[in-house]
This record gives C-alpha cells, structure tokens and sequence, in this order.
C-alpha cells in the first residue's frame, strides 16, 4: 500500500480522543455488525445520537441492545441516544424510504457514515438487477448520500466518509462493463466498488465544498466480513489464508478508528483519506494515505457520478432528493 502523506494526524488517535458529539445526528450503515457496530458504539459513548441503519431490523435491535448493555465498560457508554432505521443497499426503494425517514424524523443529518459492505460474492443482483457488489458498495451508498445531501448541507459542519478497502489499489472502474455482465470476477468487482467509494469521496468534495468529505479503509480486521464472503463464495481455501494472516488481523474497533477520525476528529481533512499506519496499511493507528490515484482524477469521479445518477433515476422512479 502507499505510504503515508505528511499530513498531521495525531499519534495513537483514538476514541479516547474524539471531540465531544452532543447534539450531532449520525447515521451509520451496516451498524449491527464489525466496523459499523464499533463506530456506533464510540459515537454513542460521545454523546451523538445514532441512526443503525441495517437491512435487518431484528439484527439492528439486537445491536442496540448489545451496545447499550456495553454501557460503562471502558470506552463505551450511553451519552447519546440510539435510533433503528431499515436499509437495504441492496433496494434502491429501500434506499429511498430510508432517506425520507430521516427527512421526517429529523430534517437534518450531520453524519453520513457510508460502512456497509459486501465482499466477494459469486455474482448475484440487487433487486433492480445491478451486480451486487457495485451496488450495495457503491449504487447504493451513491443513492442514500445523493438522496440526503439537503439535509446534509443544511448542517453546518456536516461530514460524509466512505468506508473503503486496500482492495481499491487493484481496483479499475470499468465503465463497458461496471455489472460484469461480460465477464465477473468477483475480487475485480469488490476492488471496483471499493475504488468508486474514494472515487466517490472525492468528487463529492469537489461538488459540495460545504461538506467534509473524506474516505477510510480499516486494514485487515476481524468482522463477520471474511467469513461471510467465504460462506457465500464456498472459497474455503480463502479462509486457510484469513487463518495463516490472523496474527495481522486487529480488532473491530482498532479497525474502526481511520473512519471516526475521518468522521470526528478536527484534523481530518476536506478530500482526505485515512487507514492503519503499520505493516503496509494493514493494521495500526490512523494515518493519511494516499488514496489510488484514479481517486485523484476529476474525470473519473464526473463519470462516475453522471452514471450512477443516470442507473438509479433509471432503476428507480421514486429517486430524488427529499425536500
Ligand atoms: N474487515 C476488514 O478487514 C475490512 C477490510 C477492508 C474494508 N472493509 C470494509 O469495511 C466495511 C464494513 O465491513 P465489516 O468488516 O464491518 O464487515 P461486517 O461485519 O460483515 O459488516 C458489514 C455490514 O454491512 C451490512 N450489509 C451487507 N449488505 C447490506 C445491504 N444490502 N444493505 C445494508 N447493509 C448491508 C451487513 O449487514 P448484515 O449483518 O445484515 O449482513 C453488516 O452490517 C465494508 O465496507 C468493508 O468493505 C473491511
């Protein structure tokens, strides 16, 4: 992985070292498993209040209870408040009910925590028959933010982090062929959907300079992430690598501090772009990386983002930005 730019971020940042979050709304994707869950938990013990954004809303509850059961163990604790909202990535409707939800419910968003994913499946289709990996990681990630930027610009200080992978450095958008309808490789699609979420970051900055948009990769850590893509792919010999690597592996929560700092933290940067400073990125404390370079290219983030404008107003009638 690239190495570090000379940004300062601060030394061992973490939760510890979050700014106070009374008052802000947060909402999170995938927040009832891995990094989404652990993000949760941190925003929660600062005093945020946080939507769990989950495409299950038993998987969501049981997450709320588990975080607030965790209240008052170290680094947790309850100063906020905790809200279920149902989100399937996978729906582009469902995209839309939930981004109307909190248009009703709330009127404003001060964070926009795009962390769900999916990796590595054999190739399957999102309801409106996207390949799912471009759109769960991507399409809808797209749809939710593009949906919620009026509430988004509506509040001052608002930040928008896109939670990708190492996998976007072997990334390539291919735009003849963004569904692998011609031909799939499941690890090529995982790497293009996790090169258009910093593809994403950045062309929404250059869209929006109002907003704080950033993106962050965990490095390896361990979630139900490896042992779902392995369930689905039946790649077992996968899993005796993720078995041979699990000395490299962090925690949840180690992994879970490049997106909070890029979420909280004062030093994050509009356009930044944060994982672990160790082992080539695979594990640490956070740090500014260098994102891949397409990342860095306007064109390909005006591509991106006129396409998958046009895929979801196509896909989905009811896409449009709530008032
Ligand atoms: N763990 C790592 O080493 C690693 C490395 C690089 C990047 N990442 C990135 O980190 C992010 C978080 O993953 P994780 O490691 O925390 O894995 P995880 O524990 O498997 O969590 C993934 C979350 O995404 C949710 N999700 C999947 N499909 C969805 C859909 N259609 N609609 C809504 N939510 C959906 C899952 O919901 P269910 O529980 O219902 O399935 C779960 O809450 C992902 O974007 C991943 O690409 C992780």
């Amino acid at each position: 992985m690239p190495p570090s730019q000379a940004v300062a971020v601060p030394a061992r940042w973490s939760g510890a070292a979050m700014p106070d979050q009374s008052g802000r709304l947060a909402l999170i994707t995938g927040a009832n498993s891995g990094l989404g869950l652990e993000s949760a938990r941190a925003l929660l013990a600062r005093g945020a209040t946080v939507v769990l954004a989950c495409r299950s809303l038993e998987r969501a509850e049981a997450a709320r209870q588990e975080l607030l059961a965790g209240a008052g163990s170290a680094g947790s604790g309850t100063a906020g408040e905790l809200e279920l909202l149902e989100l399937d990535l996978a729906d582009l409707d469902s995209v839309v009910r939930a981004a109307n939800t909190v248009a009703e419910r709330h009127g404003r968003l001060d964070l926009l925590l795009n962390n769900a994913g999916v990796m590595a499946p054999p190739r399957q289709l999102t309801r409106q028959g996207f390949e799912l990996q471009f759109g769960v990681n991507h399409l809808g990630h797209y749809a939710l933010t593009r949906l919620l930027l009026p509430l988004l610009e509506a509040s001052a200080g608002a930040r928008v982090v896109q939670v990708t992978s190492g996998a976007q450095y072997f990334g390539r958008l291919d735009f003849d062929d963004l569904q692998g309808e011609r031909r799939y490789d499941r690890w090529a699609a995982y790497g293009q959907s996790k090169l258009a979420n910093v593809v994403l970051a950045h062309e929404l900055q250059r869209r929006c300079p109002g907003l704080l948009s950033a993106a962050a990769h965990p490095g390896l850590a361990r979630t139900n992430l490896q042992p779902a893509s392995i369930a689905a792919s039946g790649a077992r010999f996968e899993g005796t690598i993720y078995r041979l690597l699990d000395p490299l592996f962090q925690s949840a929560a180690q992994g879970a501090l490049p997106q909070l700092f890029a979420a909280t933290a004062a030093e994050a940067e509009s356009a930044g772009h944060y994982g672990p400073n160790q082992f080539g990125g695979m594990r640490g404390w956070p740090a500014a990386v260098r994102p891949a370079p397409a990342a860095l290219d306007p064109a390909q983030g005006e591509r991106l983002w006129q396409v998958s404008e046009e895929l979801c107003r196509r896909a989905c009638p009811g896409f449009a930005p709530v008032a």
